[in-house]
């Protein structure tokens, strides 16, 4: 019976193939605690409360299929929910967000508790399919802006582009070329001071939509399974970004030595040449800590293998390398040789660790090594096989591990739609795993190689959908030596943090090609403010490494690396802070300036803060003068401590040998003494610069080992600074944790604190806190700069204890 009417329903509807087939009206509701069963006329449905400002989308033409997520980790919080239902609709109400779900049709709109629409559903368009495509139409709301979704091309506004999420391999890509590498389904929304975040979770292909081509809606949509989206609502990005997190994961904290200078190249061998390169680095007083061995470190490209000619003794050759202060990373691909009596090969068969056409035999494609099977990581065997054979690399002494080719990229790139994967125990097809394949891989080497190396592994990958933080950094592969591809590796590794993803880089100085000397240069001082920096060239260019461009370009890049390194307290607290709340790094000035229309100008859209305090201005290595934006609140020239009131442009002369940097006025930045990889010790002070302003800040200092999991049981050294201009005071707050800081002093610069009186508070005389006031040079990568006239830097050392210290000015 039920049958019967739903074929007259389709036949009275004119629902066919190749027709738009909407959900139609809700014929019933089950209320069940936060969440609503839904029943439509073409459709089934699910609407689910995770917390005060998440709410799940769960839709599909005929019945929910199981509940899994490769990206959700988190489910729904406890929370009050009102559910209130009339005949037209059913509302759901939390503490911050109201819910319509109209019946006639199905129809989704979010407003804030006082009732501002924040986002709903285009009335007539709502969620339709064709054949299995779903899409979601979104009212466009006057003056949205669009902002995310990963790595994605274009401007920082989205507004009136389409996206495709296919991972593709994409050698020497176009600046406007999509997709690129990996999938983060997840947007944010902004309008009337209002903004939202929207992930989809669907690993198909999957299609946004913001207003290109169309003044109507804005949509988003996947090629197959449901539509399951979640709408994260906030009051500032930074919340939305951590509730995004909260769901999908966060980054674990990385080892320290992987935020030093990487030095690549496509490849270093033999053996002599990679300790050639080291040796140089060392020499030339380049601080650096990692060397990366590309492809050709292999025996044919086997993974898993070492050519023997090249590196006769790897665990030798690494355990020279950590004797300099080097960290050796390699890089894995998935593809594995098909051939008879190799070790790795064979495992893999036996273990039945590959994917498999429907008829059971193991699917075989080209890439590097020739023909070649690939790994299931979407099934408990896959990745047991793959965590086995990649625990060998610890003997070796390799403290990293780089996964590339992981989109899946095989010669062609055309692996066929019926190839089946295991997809934890429920098969599915390529159409469906190609987007989680990267995330996948790059999970089973994380959780592989932490087990083996028993410290934290650093791991990269190329490919990847969200939630990849949990396991990996990611970079964006192979860009081109051009000015715009600098420029465009900015915003995509800005676009990536908005994703969740705060460990970032790109192939600095260019892939493909050789850049111009004043683009190296930039190149290498933007870098030197991305949370991942690596230099890296392709295999037929010309070498890229800091002494390949000439004396000038060799000092001032030592500069730059240099004062990176000097910035490491500062860097690790902040990757500890992306570790608690999923912020990122590299911040686009949306984040903090979300309602400024200045920024998201093609003028600026570039800009970025580093952590909190650091403003970068990135232009092109040949552009003699550039105008630089200045949001609201003071600034200070870094190199000058000269003030630039915000909220105006101004045009600045660029020279080759300052990157315009700029700090926030109120922000405190933690320093250290120059050290040449991080296995060196700091001198014993720690250096506090304080920058003056209206409004002060709060910082959270951490330390830890760098290498262990000790810091889980409580072995580090944490506390808050707090600088209130209010109260005229800077509070090193007490410590906590178990740790104890390779600093025995803090030395705090106070900038544009004028002359007065300063005290250290509440320690009485002869205390262990002793103040001293001198004058400082400020930290000048150059070393040269003067305060401007009437200008002072004072400081004032205290000793490092784990008591509260309270200084007052
Ligand atoms: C492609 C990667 O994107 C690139 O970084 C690497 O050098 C080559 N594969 C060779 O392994």
């Amino acid at each position: 019976m039920k049958k019967y009417l739903f074929v007259i329903g389709l036949l009275f509807t004119g629902r066919s193939f190749g027709q738009v087939h909407s959900a139609g009206n809700v014929t019933s509701v089950k209320v069940k605690g936060p969440q609503l069963m839904l029943t439509m006329q073409h459709a089934v449905g699910e609407i689910t409360v995770y917390s005060p400002t998440i709410v799940r989308v769960r839709l599909d033409q005929h019945s929910l299929g199981r509940d899994f997520s490769y990206a959700v980790v988190n489910g729904p919080v406890a929370t009050h929910v009102d559910v209130n239902q009339t005949p037209e609709a059913i509302t759901l109400l939390t503490d911050s967000l109201k819910v319509i779900i109209a019946r006639k049709p199905f129809h989704v709109a979010f407003f804030t508790r006082d009732g501002r629409v924040i986002n709903e559903d285009e009335q007539g368009l709502n969620t339709s399919w064709v054949n299995s495509f779903v899409t979601t139409y979104k009212h466009l709301q006057e003056g949205e802006r669009f902002i995310g979704l990963g790595e994605k091309v274009g401007g920082l506004d989205k507004r009136g582009n389409g996206y495709t999420n296919w991972n593709s391999d994409n050698f020497g890509y176009r600046t406007d070329k999509d997709p690129l590498y990996a999938t983060f389904p997840f947007y944010i929304g902004i309008h009337h001071g209002l903004r939202y975040g929207i992930f989809l979770d669907n690993s198909w292909q999957t299609d946004f939509n913001f207003g290109a081509s169309t003044d109507r809606f804005s949509s988003f949509g996947a090629h197959g399974g449901e539509m399951n989206y979640y709408f994260i609502a906030g009051a500032r990005i930074d919340d939305i970004i951590t509730s995004y997190t909260g769901l999908t994961g966060r980054m674990k904290l990385p080892p320290l030595w992987s935020l030093g200078y990487q030095q690549n190249r496509y490849s270093y061998y033999p053996e002599t040449e990679v300790m050639r390169i080291a040796q140089t680095l060392r020499e030339k007083k380049i601080p650096a800590d990692g060397i990366t061995l590309d492809i050709h470190y292999m025996d044919k490209y086997k993974v898993f293998t070492w050519d023997k000619q090249r590196f006769p003794d790897p665990a030798a050759m690494s355990a020279k390398l950590a004797d300099m202060g080097f960290k050796l990373t390699v890089i894995v691909d998935p593809g594995v040789k098909r051939e008879e009596g190799y070790g790795v090969y064979e495992r893999g068969k036996k273990e039945g660790a590959f994917i498999k056409y429907p008829d059971s035999t193991d699917y075989i494609g080209q890439v590097w090594p020739g023909w070649c099977a690939f790994p299931d990581f979407t099934g408990v065997k896959g990745r047991a096989w793959w965590e086995k054979e990649i625990s060998k690399y610890a003997s070796d002494g390799v403290s990293g591990i780089w996964n590339d080719m992981n989109e899946i990229s095989t010669w062609g790139q055309k692996m066929p739609d019926n190839v089946l994967f295991n997809n934890e125990g429920e098969p599915a097809t390529h159409l469906q795993m190609h987007n989680v394949y990267g995330l996948n891989m790059a999970r089973s080497s994380f959780e592989g190689f932490k087990q083996a190396l028993n410290r934290r592994p650093f791991i990269l990958s190329r490919s990847g959908y969200a939630g990849l933080q949990r396991y990996s950094a990611i970079w964006t592969g192979d860009n081109r030596a051009e000015e715009d591809h600098m420029l465009l590796g900015v915003r995509l590794l800005c676009n990536l943090g908005l994703a969740g993803i705060p460990f970032t880089g790109m192939d600095v100085g260019g892939f493909t090609g050789g850049p111009s000397v004043g683009l190296y240069v930039r190149w290498m001082q933007i870098g030197s403010f991305n949370p991942y920096m690596r230099n890296h060239t392709g295999v037929n260019t010309k070498s890229s490494e800091p002494w390949s461009y000439g004396e000038q370009a060799t000092e001032i890049v030592r500069n730059y690396i240099s004062l990176r390194y000097r910035l490491l307290p500062y860097a690790y607290s902040n990757f500890y802070e992306a570790t608690q709340n999923g912020l990122p790094l590299m911040r686009t000035l949306a984040l903090d300036y979300t309602d400024d229309a200045a920024i998201y100008r093609s003028a600026f859209e570039n800009q970025f803060m580093y952590g909190r305090a650091f403003m970068v201005a990135p232009f092109t290595g040949s552009e003699g003068f550039g105008n630089i934006y200045f949001p609201a609140g003071n600034w200070f020239d870094l190199y000058t401590d000269q003030v630039i009131k915000g909220g105006q442009e101004l045009v600045s002369p660029l020279t080759m040998s300052k990157l315009p940097v700029y700090v926030k006025a109120g922000s405190i930045v933690p320093m250290q003494s120059l050290v040449q990889h991080t296995a060196e010790k700091p001198t014993d002070t720690l250096l506090l610069h304080v920058y003056a302003g209206d409004q002060g800040s709060d910082f959270v200092y951490y330390e830890d080992d760098g290498f262990s999991y000790n810091y889980e049981k409580g072995d580090f050294f944490r506390r808050r600074i707090t600088y209130d201009p209010v109260l005229r005071q800077i509070i090193l707050g007490k410590v906590e944790g178990q740790y104890a800081s390779k600093f025995k002093f803090i030395k705090l610069a106070l900038h544009g604190f004028g002359d007065g009186k300063l005290t250290v508070g509440g320690q009485a005389a002869g205390s262990e806190f002793e103040a001293l006031l001198t004058p400082v040079s400020k930290f000048d990568p150059q070393g040269e700069a003067n305060a401007p006239e009437g200008h002072t830097i004072r400081t004032v050392t205290v000793r490092n204890t784990s008591q509260e210290a309270i200084l007052k000015y």
